[in-house]
């Protein structure tokens, strides 16, 4: 990084209060940037790290309706889980607050008020489709209708699914409001827009001519952006939820969520310093002085919001820096499939701590390990199971170790003395003295991958040389050279905490209390004299254990279920077979049974034997739904049993007398038919 920067303030996308965080959002946004912000802090530099709720916005509202809650108690519960997810995970953030706080609302509202009376907004009134019976404009994506390419039903108001098009809704065919289903009306209403095509050949010269440092990815998008045109953006919307447009005659209406969210970095800047100004200073320090440095992490879907909006909105403010770099990732998926909330499939962070209790810094780095940094990666959880087994535990944890218990038994965990350094000692120095400039250059580029696997070869180093050197065997004969060996293993170590600190803050905070480290600092990297001869060591524990195979089955067990709860309550009813005359239903001897026994059957473990009262004799009847009740529940019970079935002969000999009638549910589970109330056994089902 050039010098000409005296901080950096850098913000982690505001997640939307209407649910949990999940891997994807972790690897996606909040690892990175918490990797960049202690490694910076470790350098001395002056660092600000902003993060918080993201309240508004319709999809709160509409989970609100749904759950018969309002809208604050929706993202009072989702911003106090998050928020705790993050501390969990160690995201080391200075400020976490949200938009709903007083501070946002009245900030972003003299925000907008300032651009309006400058006249950096047109109005433009349009007839917009509105619900007459919900009293409510509807967004894009609540509005569906038939696809005017492809005329598959259900396209939605931005895209058609089916064919891949993009769309407006007043393109649609019979346009309905996609949660009711109701038919949708016109109605004009009047918005401010932020005329962004008079930003394009400023935007043009900052981005493509200023920036052509950013990621492929980013600069990518937003020139795809650029070469389509920019169009003029709604700001305010028709909405009871949000922060009310302070202008007169606006009433009902909102500041669009994406105007007001970015805002909430700088409001939470200003909430933090307003509170700690001893220690922080002004917020225009942050995000006005151009000493200052401004570095957004975000996912892919936001680069736009963060590269040309929010830019833009700074821009024709005037008072603001504009961010250096945009460091967006592409998407995590999971075990081959698209994470998703909606559908409740992804690994979320408050049920990871619950099966995996303590392990955050193994999630922490696999997730960097397969960061989609520059495409999406999938995430699984044998790979989570390898990397964690064979890099952490085999070759970080090993080596710590090694270097401990080697100390503890051959000096009482005493830092013994540094002899003459033999050609092989001067080597692995060397080396480890490179890594530091190395890991320097990846993170200053937002390298996060690379830089961990470079901090992880320090270990490897460590490992290496420990075998070459074999202490173990020198012991006897030259025990003078086994100190200089344990002496360079215990350096190494003790930069292996400092290298991984900011990727692995757990870890390293144990490992330093292992080797009582108190001070330490990134400049101390590549030092062989950061532990003393003559230092006590505390007792050594281990670093990382291996994740087991339960423990990877669970996980993927529960990932299955809720595949096939998904299709289940997606699954249709099965079309009805062809019509039959009456005369081949009356065919048919459907009757009523008493269970008088109910058994498992030996060596079949999906069936049932029963033994029914049909109200002429007793008969044998063998049905395949042991997996779905214990015999005793169905004794006593009345069944419908066809009774005029052929016999039908299993292979351990065991004879079927008729056929027990249950219903498949759409997940393949069974439920038996049982009477409403009982009536004489044999009576007969028409
Ligand atoms: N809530 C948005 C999302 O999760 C991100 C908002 S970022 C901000 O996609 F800049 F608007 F805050
Ligand atoms: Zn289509």
């Amino acid at each position: 990084m050039e010098k000409k920067f005296k901080r950096t303030t850098i913000t982690s996308a505001l997640p939307y209060a209407n649910g949990p965080v999940h891997i994807g959002h972790l690897a996606g946004v909040y690892v990175p940037a918490d990797i960049y912000a202690r490694y910076l802090r470790l350098k001395g530099e002056d660092v600000l790290f902003v993060g918080g709720s993201d309240e508004h916005g319709v999809p709160v509202t509409i989970r609100a309706k749904k759950e018969g809650c309002t809208p604050q108690d929706v993202v009072d519960r989702y911003h106090n889980i998050i928020k705790k997810s993050f501390e969990d995970f160690g995201i080391s953030f200075d400020v976490y607050s949200r938009t709903t706080s007083a501070i946002h609302h009245k900030f972003a509202a003299d925000f907008f008020r300032k651009l309006y009376d400058e006249g950096k907004f047109i109005e433009i009134e349009k007839a917009e489709f509105f619900d007459s019976d919900e009293n409510l404009f509807l967004t894009d994506r609540n509005i569906r209708g038939e696809c005017p390419r492809c005329h598959s039903k259900g396209a939605y108001g931005d895209q058609c699914e089916a064919c891949g098009a993009t769309l407006s809704p007043e393109e649609l065919i019979n346009p309905y409001n996609a949660n009711s289903g109701k038919p949708l009306e016109k109605k004009t209403t009047k918005h401010w827009y932020l005329p962004l095509d008079q930003y394009q050949p400023w935007l043009e010269d900052w981005i493509l001519g200023q920036h052509k440092e950013w990621r492929p990815n980013v600069y990518g998008q937003c020139k795809s952006w650029l070469d389509t045109g920019l169009k003029p953006r709604a700001v305010t919307r028709d909405l009871d939820w949000g922060i009310p447009v302070p202008v007169e005659g606006a009433e009902g209406k909102v500041l669009y969520v994406w105007f007001d969210a970015p805002i909430g970095y700088i409001s939470n800047t200003k909430e933090l310093c307003d509170a700690q100004p001893d220690k922080w200073g002004t917020w225009q320090k942050w995000w006005q002085d151009p000493e200052s440095r401004l570095i957004h992490f975000i996912g892919k879907d936001n680069i736009v919001f963060h590269c040309i909006v929010f830019p833009s909105m700074l821009k024709a403010h005037g008072d603001y820096n504009l961010p250096d770099n945009v460091p967006a990732n592409e998407f995590l998926n999971l075990e081959g499939d698209k994470i998703s909330t909606s559908r409740n499939y992804a690994v979320w962070l408050n049920e990871y701590l619950e099966d995996l209790p303590g392990k955050q810094d193994e999630l922490r780095y696999v997730l960097t390990a397969n960061a989609p940094e520059t495409k999406d990666n999938d995430f699984t959880w044998t790979d989570f199971q390898a990397h964690v087994n064979n890099e952490l535990v085999a070759v970080y944890g090993n080596f710590v170790n090694r270097a401990l218990q080697l100390t503890k038994k051959y000096y009482n965990g005493i830092v013994p003395e540094c002899g003459e350094l033999t050609e092989s000692d001067k080597a692995t120095l060397a080396e480890f003295a490179d890594v530091k400039k190395e890991v320097e250059r990846l993170l200053d580029n937002f390298k996060f991958r690379e830089a961990q696997k470079e901090a992880m070869n320090l270990a490897r180093i460590g490992n290496k040389y420990i075998a070459d050197e074999e202490p173990w065997k020198v012991i006897k004969a030259d025990p003078e050279r086994v100190k200089t060996i344990i002496y360079i293993s215990l350096q190494l170590t003790a930069n292996l905490a400092i290298a991984f600190e900011p990727f692995l803050p757990f870890s390293s905070r144990k490992l330093r209390e292992m080797i009582n480290m108190t001070e330490f600092k990134w400049e101390d990297l590549g030092s062989n004299e950061l532990l003393k001869p003559g230092k006590q060591l505390a007792d050594p524990a281990l670093l990382f254990v291996k994740v087991t195979d339960e423990e990877v089955q669970y996980q993927k067990d529960k990932l299955a279920a809720t595949i096939r709860a998904n299709e289940a309550a997606a699954a249709k009813a099965e079309p009805v077979k062809p019509v039959i005359p009456f005369e081949d239903f009356e065919k048919l001897d459907i009757r009523v049974g008493t269970v008088l026994e109910c058994e498992k059957v030996k060596k079949m473990n999906k069936l049932l034997k029963f033994l029914i009262d049909d109200g002429l004799e007793k008969r044998t009847i063998v049905s395949g739904i042991a997996k779905y009740y214990e015999p005793e529940q169905l004794v006593g019970k009345q069944v419908l049993f066809i009774a005029n079935l052929a016999p039908r002969e299993f292979k351990n000999g065991l004879v079927s007398e008729g056929m027990i009638l249950s219903a498949e549910d759409f997940d393949g589970s069974l439920a038996v038919t049982t009477l409403e109330h009982n009536v004489k056994p044999g009576s007969m089902v028409c």
